[in-house]
């Protein structure tokens, strides 16, 4: 019986070695301390041990019991007082650096672009940067073989699908699933299989703009984007719009402001022209309303791009592209 006293020692320490919370405590406490428990039942199993063992016995039985229940009893103070404290607190220590994020200037940009587009009416859209062949290229009507498509390098995933190399795609995306009228901005990132510098990129990124309705003009266009121009360059930026060729407006121009480095004087930004060229833009092209199932003889609409890397580098001086995809934080903490 003295073994038995022994082994339920050993066996009630480790028990409580791996009581970590209150409940696993209270089924210690009922199966070593309780009426029924095992220290209990050896007090039974003493009556029929012969009578000169009893004294030596009961006394050792004492001392587990004794034992059990001041291990319990420390036990359940710990529990109560929580995880054990290793460290102080040193209260002169200077408090922790909170390091606050920063937005990315191209970020900053094109949230000041979607600010002036929204509180014009504009709603915003996005859409996949993997896209297929038809709505990169043919739904915004660039015949399979037209020229048109040399102008931009293109990185093919497959034969027919590649990565958007303008936001154009989305125009058809939006214009099929929403009947007229329509007038969204469409912010997102391009790609295109250029040779990298500081001046491009094989990613940058583009806001376009679409707004269909019956009735609309080409003076609406002006006007929109003149308003535009003039709130995000300043009121009193000099303007002009050009005439270009896009596949998918007729007709189309290009926005030029003037030269905000040399004042129109020509400097090496502006080769020397005193003009920027900052967005293109057009009435839709009949043939894309025809390719999203808008009639041509009910609606018309205009439609417009611009690139914001550049637009971004301008604004906060900064010389090369690249800087804008290396995610060092010591540049981008600086905005
Ligand atoms: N998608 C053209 C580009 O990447 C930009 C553009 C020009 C978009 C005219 C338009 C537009 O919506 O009307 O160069």
């Amino acid at each position: 019986m003295l073994e038995r006293i022994q082994e339920l020692r050993r066996e009630a320490e480790e028990a409580l070695a791996s009581v970590a919370d209150a409940s696993a405590l209270e089924s210690f406490r009922i199966t070593y301390l309780a009426r029924k428990g095992s220290v209990a039942s050896l007090f039974d199993a003493l009556r029929s041990a012969p009578p000169e063992e009893r004294p030596a016995l009961g006394k050792a039985l004492n001392e587990l019991r004794s034992h059990i229940q001041s291990l319990f009893d420390n036990k359940t103070a710990s529990l109560a007082k929580g995880p054990a404290r290793q460290e102080s607190a040193d209260l002169s220590l200077p408090g922790r650096h909170v390091y606050r994020g920063t937005r990315h200037p191209v970020t900053q940009v094109l949230d000041e672009i979607k600010g002036i587009f929204v509180s014009m009416g504009f709603g915003i859209a996005d859409g996949p940067e993997i896209e297929d062949d038809e709505h990169n290229f043919g739904a915004l009507n660039f015949p399979p073989d037209h020229p048109a498509r040399d102008m931009q390098d293109t990185f093919f995933i497959s034969p027919t699908t590649l990565l958007r190399t303008h936001t154009s795609p989305v125009q058809i995306r939006v214009m099929r699933e929403n009947p007229p009228p329509v007038r969204v901005i469409m912010p997102g990132k391009v790609y295109r299989n250029e040779a990298i510098s500081a001046r491009s990129y094989c990613l940058f990124h583009q806001v376009e703009g679409l707004c269909v309705d019956r009735g609309v003009t080409f003076a609406e266009l002006k006007g929109t984007l003149i308003a535009f121009v003039k709130r995000f360059y300043g009121s009193g930026t000099k303007y002009r719009f050009r005439p270009t060729f896009f596949p998918f407006t007729e007709p189309s121009a290009d926005i030029y402001i003037g030269c905000f480095l040399c004042g129109g004087k020509g400097c090496r930004l502006c080769k020397n022209a005193g003009w920027l060229e900052i967005l293109g833009c057009g009435m839709v092209h009949p043939n894309v309303f025809r390719n999203v199932g808008y009639d041509p003889e009910k609606y018309t609409g205009y439609a417009f791009g611009m690139g914001i890397d550049r637009i971004a580098l301008l604004r906060y001086g900064i010389e090369d592209i690249r800087l804008f995809f290396e995610n060092d934080v010591r540049f981008l903490n600086q905005f």
